[in-house]
């Protein structure tokens, strides 16, 4: 497993390996399961996988977040090694990363304003300046991205169709503990209490699953947050439409409910499809 620090040696290394098929996964590292199953599918798909482990500055709002963000860089080397992993990128720092970025502002539309887009200001800005960064350099023909993070998923459709981007993305399915809570790099932050509680957030979307045949959306918003406020502190329950995440649409619509809620000081998100 090639482990490469700086720019330069990545476009060597892409240009080494032009006639095979790379297949692409960015993470912030603290690798779990959820990050491991989308090694699992590019090794499906391509002759040679390559993930970075990167914790993007120009993705934080909020700095406590950034400096609190885990990280198990030797532990996470072990796992991508296991897996036969072909190349890490570990840029060294920001400033490497983004000494040469071309990036000029995308507009997202409607998919950007709401729920992540709303509570964040300047969070999808800085994962869409990151990814486009790593895509230009890796030039990989599959990207691999997680549902768990439903709303980073259309953010990064739109800026390979909107950029004419050669790489397809593939969305894989969110990986769960047992108890059904969302597996995440943030779970190891929460306290032994929150951590008990946190399944809740699951047991609410299921809930919501269940009376989205019957209920009227709005009602059914307003009655999962207020199940989420019994032991959390939540942001936004939302149902929208799955492919623009407007809150209209058709008899044909594919809806998904999203929540951010907060557990202590740690805020998780999840979602699921209604339909
Ligand atoms: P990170 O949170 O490390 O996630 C990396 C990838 O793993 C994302 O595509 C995310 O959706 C996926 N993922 C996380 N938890 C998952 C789970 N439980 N099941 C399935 N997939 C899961 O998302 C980011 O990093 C960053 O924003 C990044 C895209 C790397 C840009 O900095």
């Amino acid at each position: 497993m090639k482990l490469i620090y700086n720019n330069l040696e990545v476009v060597n290394w892409v240009s080494k390996n032009k006639d095979l098929a790379i297949g692409f996964i960015p993470t912030m590292g603290a690798l779990h399961k959820g990050h491991l199953s989308l090694i699992s599918e590019a090794k499906k798909k391509a002759d040679l996988v390559v993930v970075s482990i990167f914790v993007n500055p120009t993705q934080f709002g909020d700095k406590n977040d950034f400096v609190n963000y885990p990280s198990t860089l030797d532990q996470d080397l072990r796992a991508l090694e296991n897996l036969e992993v072909d190349m890490v990128f570990i840029p060294s720092s920001a400033e490497e990363l983004y000494k040469n970025e071309n990036y000029d502002t995308i507009a997202f539309e409607s998919i950007e304003n709401v729920m992540e887009g709303f509570h964040r200001i300047g969070h999808f800005e800085g994962v869409a300046r990151v990814v486009k960064l790593f895509l230009d350099l890796i030039k990989p023909n599959y990207a691999f991205f997680g549902e768990k993070d439903f709303q980073q998923l259309l953010i990064i459709k739109t800026l390979i169709k909107k950029l004419e981007i050669k790489t397809e993305i593939i969305a894989c399915k969110t990986v769960r503990e047992n108890d059904g809570l969302a597996m995440s790099s943030r779970n190891a932050r929460l306290s032994k209490h929150h951590r008990s509680l946190a399944p809740n957030i699951y047991k609410v979307l299921g809930m919501c699953m269940q009376k989205a045949k019957t209920m009227d959306f709005n009602d059914l918003e307003n009655t999962c947050f207020k199940e989420l406020s019994k032991f959390s502190s939540p942001e936004y329950f939302e149902i929208r439409n799955a492919n623009d995440l407007s809150k209209s649409g058709g008899k044909n619509t594919k809806w998904r409910a999203f929540v951010a809620t907060k557990l202590g000081d740690i805020r998780l998100i999840d979602n699921i499809e209604l339909n």
